[in-house]
């Protein structure tokens, strides 16, 4: 597989999964590759994470890219690495998380919405911010305004964003891809319905796509 960073930008999405039991990792993954968003962040968020990525990585890791969401310890980092996961996500910016990633070269995208903040995660080493709650902290016009001091700086808004604003953020220069758990939700996964998580995941594949954006 291509450079992970580079990667991400092309699927454009990265889809924020939050898995209640380990066994459901399979379909669920199996229907992001079929709606082609061959990209997940299983969160921390639940006890099963870490299992749920050793499985996706294990099972599915030569066709998909599978990182870690919601990692806000060290320790976290660490199991979520010794599972298999490609990239760490972040709501904050940890330097923990920041240390352990830099020692395994693993991504790090830390959450950052502040100039301050902003300026710490890239004094860390990274450049590609989670701008997170992105709908909350000013959506699409906080990041134009961003992007003018952070020529440098990528970001994936994550928060808010759906099929319906999913244009207007990756539309923008300074945005790599769009993070969010729309095609993924609690009430889909719930009913076991991976076909509407794959029709929803086509649906924001088409969207990037039809933008034909190359993303440096
Ligand atoms: C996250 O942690 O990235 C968010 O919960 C995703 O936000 P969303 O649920 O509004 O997509």
């Amino acid at each position: 597989m291509v450079n992970v960073a580079e990667f991400i930008a092309e699927v454009g999405i990265v889809p924020v999964v939050k898995l209640t039991d380990a066994a459901t990792t399979l379909p669920v993954m199996e229907a992001l590759i079929a709606g082609n968003v061959p990209v997940a962040e299983i969160t921390f968020r639940t006890d099963c994470a870490a299992e749920a990525i050793r499985i996706a990585a294990e099972e599915l890791g030569d066709k998909m890219l599978v990182g870690a969401g919601t990692v806000v310890d060290a320790a976290q980092a660490e199991a979520a690495i010794k599972s298999g996961a490609r990239f760490i996500v972040s709501p904050g910016y940890s330097e923990a998380v920041n240390g352990v990633c830099r020692a395994n070269g693993i991504l790090y995208v830390p959450g950052a919405v502040t100039p301050t903040e902003i300026m710490q995660a890239c004094a860390g080493g990274n450049k590609i911010i989670k701008f997170f709650p992105a709908s909350v902290y000013g959506g699409t016009a906080a990041l134009k305004a961003l992007g003018a001091p952070f020529k440098d700086i990528k970001f994936v808004p994550t928060g808010g964003v759906n099929a319906s604003n999913l244009k207007e953020y990756l539309s923008l220069n300074n945005v790599a891809a769009c993070g969010g758990s729309w095609m993924v939700a609690d009430s889909i996964l719930k009913a076991g319905n991976y076909a509407e998580v794959a029709r929803l995941a086509a649906e924001a594949s088409e969207i990037v796509h039809s933008l034909g954006k190359q993303v440096g």
